[in-house]
């Protein structure tokens, strides 16, 4: 089964990707997570990655790619994969239907978060991310009052991208590049869209009846 979790910055597609991995039974592969843990580490890539990441701006095609076709390589991807911030461009959409089409195989569900920019901007300004397992809570809904995350106990930090400059960026570029694959995923039948304003569990709810049928 390979589904995408697809929406703008701060729509709750890593919140809500956890459990709906758990439902499917298939690895949670998120480029922007995989792109932060280089820049953490130093890597080459991660190097190459900052300036990108740092303007709200997509990372260039070819190192992305690279990453994800070796990542659906891997062992535990075999059975299938929920991906989370890709693709989000229309090129790299076409990428993966065509390594999927190349196999036999296609994507079966686009859960599509939907919800205005005004209310990711005050969703991101309050984020805050757990610096060693990247767990993701919100000020006003459920972050830890002593700092510390509740899954792993690491520190809870504000991501650089999302101040709020960063966020407008990253909102623009999201409605000019990445918007448009919600089409080309139209055209296969895929897209299940979903509200994604409304309290955390509700949404898990509406995930769940989207990729069942009901
Ligand atoms: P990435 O890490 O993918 O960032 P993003 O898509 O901008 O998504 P976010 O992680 O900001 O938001 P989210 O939807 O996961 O929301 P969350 O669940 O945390 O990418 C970062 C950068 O990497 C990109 O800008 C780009 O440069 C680069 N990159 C990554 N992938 C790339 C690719 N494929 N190609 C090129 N470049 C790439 O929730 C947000 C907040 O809201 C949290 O505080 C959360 O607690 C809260 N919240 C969640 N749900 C609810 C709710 N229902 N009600 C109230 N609060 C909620």
């Amino acid at each position: 089964m390979i589904a995408v979790l697809f929406g703008p910055p701060g729509a709750g597609k890593g919140t809500q990707a956890v459990a709906l991995a758990e439902l499917l039974g298939v690895p949670h592969v998120a480029t922007g997570d995989i792109f932060r843990r280089h820049l953490k580490g130093g890597t080459a890539l991660g190097q190459r990655a900052r300036a990108y990441m740092d303007a709200g701006q997509l990372v260039p095609v070819e190192l992305v790619w690279d990453l994800v076709a070796a990542r659906l390589e891997e062992p535990d991807c075999l059975a299938g994969v929920l991906f989370d911030g890709f693709p989000r461009s229309i090129r790299q959409a076409e990428l993966l239907v065509e390594w999927l089409g190349q196999r036999g195989r296609t994507v079966a569900h686009v859960i599509s978060l939907e919800l205005a920019d005004e209310v990711i901007v005050r969703r991101l300004a309050g984020r805050r991310v757990c610096l060693t397992c990247g767990a993701s809570y919100h000020v006003d809904v459920n972050a830890p009052a002593d700092g510390r995350c509740l899954a792993c106990g690491g520190e809870i930090v504000q991501r650089e991208d999302d101040r709020e400059d960063v966020v407008r960026a990253r909102l623009l570029t999201y409605h000019r590049e990445t918007a448009p694959v919600l089409a080309y995923f139209s055209a296969l039948g895929v897209v299940r869209p979903v509200d994604g304003d409304r309290p955390i569990q509700e949404v898990t709810l509406a995930i769940r009846a989207a990729v069942s049928g009901s």
